[in-house]
């Protein structure tokens, strides 16, 4: 094993697989077996994938999630999304530095017919909305196909380690998203009348209703489904800014694959564009990894994800720059530093706020876009199509596992299946569920210094519900009837007061409840917090810095206890002893040594002109905008003039940016003309299609 991977978690537990041996550039490495070649690469510290043909720039990964293409690789020979394609014993893996060569063709190649297979639903995506929905046909018997593009299911639950916010009994709030994917799973594998096709990408929706699939085998097929439900999720989206595509500059689910899914350390030292949920989370997820987060930028005032979330960084140790934005990511091969600047109220940023700071990645998680092309082709072409999840709208994985259930009744109503009424108040659960985060109120302490009672440091309106679910005496409530309301506890008779069980401490999925205990020393009572990293790192008897909710240091404190039970799901709990005067203030303790956030003496300034607004096609921003400055508003001219938009993302990455671009030149959404959609929405094998049987083991003929 090489020390880029994880060998210990505070949640994952690294499994055994057995290793299989590979070449890169001819070097002989190994890989996990059922490890993408992506993060196998990533294992022995390479990250630098290919040169681009057009301008010789380096490449590696931007989404790992098959959308943007960034990644590709020859493997035996053949192009492929190294992120997608699992290694095989003995491949011999290159860069593809330039066009790949074509391979030998020996005559007019055998075709084979093209398979159809009539499905009564065909489900595109296997995340929380595709498995929930599946699970509903499932119980109904309902015959229905799921594919999905991954080697397992799951989609962005098989990232998150941290427990859920929304309702406990809707969606398992306060279990975690790697639990709950294990659950819906085994669930839907108990029903025989769902079908399940992995490493299987969806290519294309045709006007005679049918969808073209390659499968994992490398067979294409074309599916007839009855109806369509499309679960695709959603892809990250890219940002224009000095130094872009540098390798190390890459989305937050990207990282989330690389670290939670794949126990790969991709990064030493992390920057973070981005203050919605997505960024903050990725940041929390790189602290339990032991990847040091240098910061994190974000343009508005406050970050726009959940407090809690935010309050987790801030009290971590991670600066959290908001009314900033980043200037350059500096670096000639990969990341070396970025640079960031303070934004004045024109959005510009103000000359003299710049600061560098040392780091090799930088994560994009300015927020995502719904993979919704399937489900928009299916419905112009009349197929009966739905779609959930964030393929519907962008939302928490909770509300899409709300939202997916929903649709799969609807569909086996639709179907003509009994499936009773399907109750107004679901749909209302389900926009609750979605909703973004409402008033925050200033942070009130209890009273009271004697006994034993939790302090909700819970100040913003957000669905979230599990801290009224645990307690034993039922003392937590959510009053309005909406669980997106805040959480009170209220003793109504003292003889029943708080026991100090410490159960809403454990299952809160913000960290934001604490437990402070008077009984045996009124004068410094103890203080009992969460904490999810390895249990090692903390000791009875450390000395450690405690902080309020907002990341403000209250001094330096004894560690009295530290309780790792199996009840407490790898949630730690540790007791320490505090001043009566900052006990209740206390929520939580510094991990990161505030050494690593410091900037570096000088800012460093990036000369070169290298805003990459389509990455496959290395266009720069100043050449599109040139364009746009000389009256062009339709984009199919801009590409045919530049071939932005023309690469083999098909444009999923690029075209938003060139709508930014647009919006930066005063030119009103309405005048822009978008370019024609190819109708492919995955690259493919021409041959592929035609059904050219693929000539040796190992050649799926991916692009
Ligand atoms: S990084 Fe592989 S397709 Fe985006
Ligand atoms: S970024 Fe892929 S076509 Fe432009």
């Amino acid at each position: 094993m090489s020390g880029y991977r994880i060998e210990r978690h505070p949640i994952l537990t690294p499994q055994p697989a057995g290793m299989i041996p590979f070449t890169w550039k001819g070097r002989p490495l190994t890989a996990r077996k059922g490890e993408t070649i992506s993060s196998a690469l990533f294992a022995h510290g390479e990250r630098i994938f290919s040169y681009h043909p057009k301008d010789h720039a380096p490449q590696g990964i931007f989404c790992a999630n098959g959308q943007c293409a960034q990644c590709l690789v020859l493997a035996d020979g053949l192009p492929v999304k190294s992120c997608m394609e699992t290694v095989r014993p003995g491949m011999a893996v290159q860069p593809a530095d330039g066009l790949p060569e074509l391979p030998k063709v020996k005559g007019n190649p055998a075709t084979r017919p093209i398979d159809e297979i009539p499905v009564p639903v065909l489900i595109i995506g296997g995340g929380p909305a595709g498995l929930s929905a599946a699970i509903e046909f499932g119980k109904r018997g309902i015959k229905a196909l799921l594919i999905d593009d991954k080697h397992r299911l799951g989609g962005k639950l098989v990232l998150q380690t941290h427990r859920f916010f929304g309702s406990y009994d809707a969606v398992y709030a306060g279990t975690r998203g790697i639990d709950i994917a294990t659950k819906l799973e085994t669930e839907l594998r108990t029903y025989p009348s769902v079908e399940i096709w992995l490493q299987t990408t969806a290519l294309a929706v045709f006007s005679d209703h049918k969808v073209g699939v390659l499968r994992g085998d490398g067979r294409y097929v074309q599916i007839r489904p009855d109806v369509v439900l499309v679960t695709s999720g959603a892809r990250e989206k890219s940002l224009a800014f000095p130094g872009n595509t540098l390798p190390g500059v890459y989305g937050a689910g990207a990282f989330q694959t690389l670290v939670n899914r794949d126990l790969v350390r991709s990064a030493g030292r992390l920057f973070i564009i981005g203050g919605g949920n997505v960024g903050l989370i990725a940041g929390y997820h790189a602290l339990q990894a032991e990847i040091p987060v240098v910061g994190l930028v974000e343009a508005l005032p406050e970050c726009s994800g959940y407090k809690v979330h935010r309050d987790k960084l801030a009290r971590f140790g991670v600066p959290l720059y908001t009314s900033h934005t980043i200037l350059s990511a500096n670096g000639t091969d990969q990341v070396e530093s970025v640079t960031i600047a303070a934004l004045d109220k024109q959005w510009k940023p103000v000359p003299g706020t710049e600061k560098s700071f040392a780091c090799d990645t930088i994560l994009i998680a300015i927020g995502l876009d719904p993979v919704d092309e399937f489900f928009v082709k299916a419905r112009d072409f009349g197929l009966q199509a739905y779609a959930a999840g964030d393929a519907e709208e962008i939302a928490e994985a909770s509300a899409a596992i709300f939202s997916g259930k929903i649709r799969g009744l609807e569909i086996a109503r639709d179907l003509g299946h009994d499936v009773g009424v399907i109750a107004k108040e679901w749909y209302t659960t389900a926009d609750i569920l979605k909703s973004r985060p409402g008033l925050t109120v200033a942070e009130e302490y209890p009273a009271d210094e004697t006994g034993v009672f939790p302090v909700l440091h819970c100040v913003q309106e957000i669905p979230c519900d599990p801290c009224t679910t645990v307690c034993p005496r039922d003392l937590i409530h959510i009053h309005a009837d909406d669980i997106r309301g805040l959480p009170a506890f209220e003793v109504p008779d003292p003889a029943k007061g708080c026991t100090g069980c410490e159960k809403c401490v454990t299952i809160c999925p913000g960290l934001a409840i604490s437990l402070v205990d008077y009984r045996k020393d009124p004068e410094f009572p103890s203080v009992t917090i969460p904490y999810e990293f390895l249990k090692d790192s903390i000791e009875t008897g450390d000395r450690v810095m405690v902080l309020d909710t907002t990341g403000a240091e209250l001094g330096e404190v004894e560690v009295t206890g530290v309780r790792a039970i199996k009840a407490n799901d790898r949630t730690v709990l540790v007791k320490l002893r505090v001043p009566k005067a900052a006990a209740k203030r206390v929520a939580g303790l510094r991990v990161q040594d505030g050494d690593v956030t410091k900037p570096m003496a000088r800012y460093v300034s990036r000369t070169a002109d290298d805003t990459i607004v389509c990455r496959c096609e290395r266009v720069p921003a100043g050449e599109i905008r040139r364009l746009i400055r000389a009256g062009h508003r339709d984009i199919s001219q801009i590409k045919a003039v530049t071939r932005a938009c023309m690469g083999s993302c098909g444009a999923k990455t690029c075209t938003a940016l060139i709508h930014r671009l647009f919006r930066e030149e005063g030119v009103a959404e309405k005048d822009i003309v978008d370019q024609t959609k190819r109708p492919l929405f995955m690259e493919v094998a021409l041959g592929t299609l035609a059904g050219v049987e693929a000539e040796e083991e190992g050649d799926h003929g991916r692009l």
